[in-house]
């Protein structure tokens, strides 16, 4: 694919930010921002915006006409609906590649957990639909994961880690994840394929050494057993507990570890020593 018009569903929000200003940045896409809202008020430099009701068919088709490949970078709420509707109206639209709101668990890996089931509907989908695909598997985002609801609590000098501590995860700074899909989404090779690519690989346990060579401290680290996890994923009536549950699980099992990633060719990724020494 050569120059291209790409639309980014989500593209005002915590990813999609991100990955419009490296797409933008190579100087080879028109962008287009799908929002539900209205433009913002200081609307980033050659990004078109489009507002849409992901209720309205004929509307989103319309707003999809003359883009070749959608990016969706909506929240992981809205892949129920919202998605589905989006992947309806690409195919209306003649679009000719779609990439479905990854972005996290190795899709590999996805089969084994609730919170990627919506994710799984998602590619059966766009395979029906008969778009072309790239899925992207990045690990845990660097930039959003060290906080307490998922064992890291660096303020109190202490990380509860699921299971050992010891399974290798990848980490992944959103901006980077931005620059990878903008250098490999429009590629021929890239089509009908899964990506992945990591910042770092640290386990829970080095990552609670970073941070305490950085404070200075030693970190108290203890230790939730996988079934006491498994029991809360199955139990619990808070989503964000299932979740959460479901991610440290991850964490444990060492399947938030990109398998064969791809070396970015444009940029070096930045790792969670980086993070560490911005934050802590
Ligand atoms: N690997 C990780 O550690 C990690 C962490 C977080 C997220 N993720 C993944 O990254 C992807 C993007 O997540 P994000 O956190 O960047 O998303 P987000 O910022 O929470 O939301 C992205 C955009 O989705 C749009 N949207 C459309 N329908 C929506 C609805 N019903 N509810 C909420 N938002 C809706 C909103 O755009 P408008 O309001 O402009 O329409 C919003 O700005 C997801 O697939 C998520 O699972 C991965």
């Amino acid at each position: 694919m050569s120059s291209s018009s790409i639309a980014v569903a989500g593209g005002s929000g915590g990813l999609g930010g991100f990955i419009v200003d490296a797409l933008v940045a190579t100087g080879n896409f028109q962008v287009k921002v799908l929002t539900r809202g209205a433009a913002p008020a200081e609307p980033k430099r050659e990004v078109e915006y489009a507002q849409v009701n992901y209720a309205d068919h004929d509307q989103l088709v319309d707003a999809l006409r003359g883009v070749k490949i959608v990016v969706s970078a909506l929240n992981a709420f809205a892949v129920g609906f919202e998605q589905q509707a989006l992947i309806a109206a690409a195919a209306d639209a003649k679009v000719e590649r779609f990439v479905p709101s990854e972005f996290g668990l190795p899709p590999q890996h996805g089969k084994d957990y609730g919170f990627y089931a919506g994710k799984i509907r998602a590619q059966k989908a766009i395979q029906s639909a008969g778009l072309e695909y790239v899925l992207y598997g990045v690990g845990s985002f660097t930039d959003y994961a060290f906080y307490p609801p998922f064992g890291f609590d660096f303020d109190n000098d202490a990380v509860d880690a699921p299971g050992d501590g010891d399974a290798p995860i990848s980490w992944t700074w959103r901006e980077d994840v931005g620059r990878f899909v903008a250098e490999t989404v429009a590629l021929p090779e890239s089509r009908n394929v899964t990506l992945g690519v990591e910042g770092d690989v640290k386990s829970v346990r080095e990552v609670a050494e970073i941070v305490g060579r950085k404070k200075g401290v030693k970190m108290t680290i203890t230790h939730t057993p996988l079934e006491d996890l498994a029991e809360a994923a199955k139990t619990s009536d808070n989503g964000f507990v299932v979740f959460a549950s479901e991610l440290r699980t991850a964490f444990a099992k060492g399947d938030m570890r990109v398998p064969s990633p791809t070396k970015p060719r444009t940029f070096k990724p930045k790792t969670v020593e980086d993070w560490v020494q911005q934050n802590i």
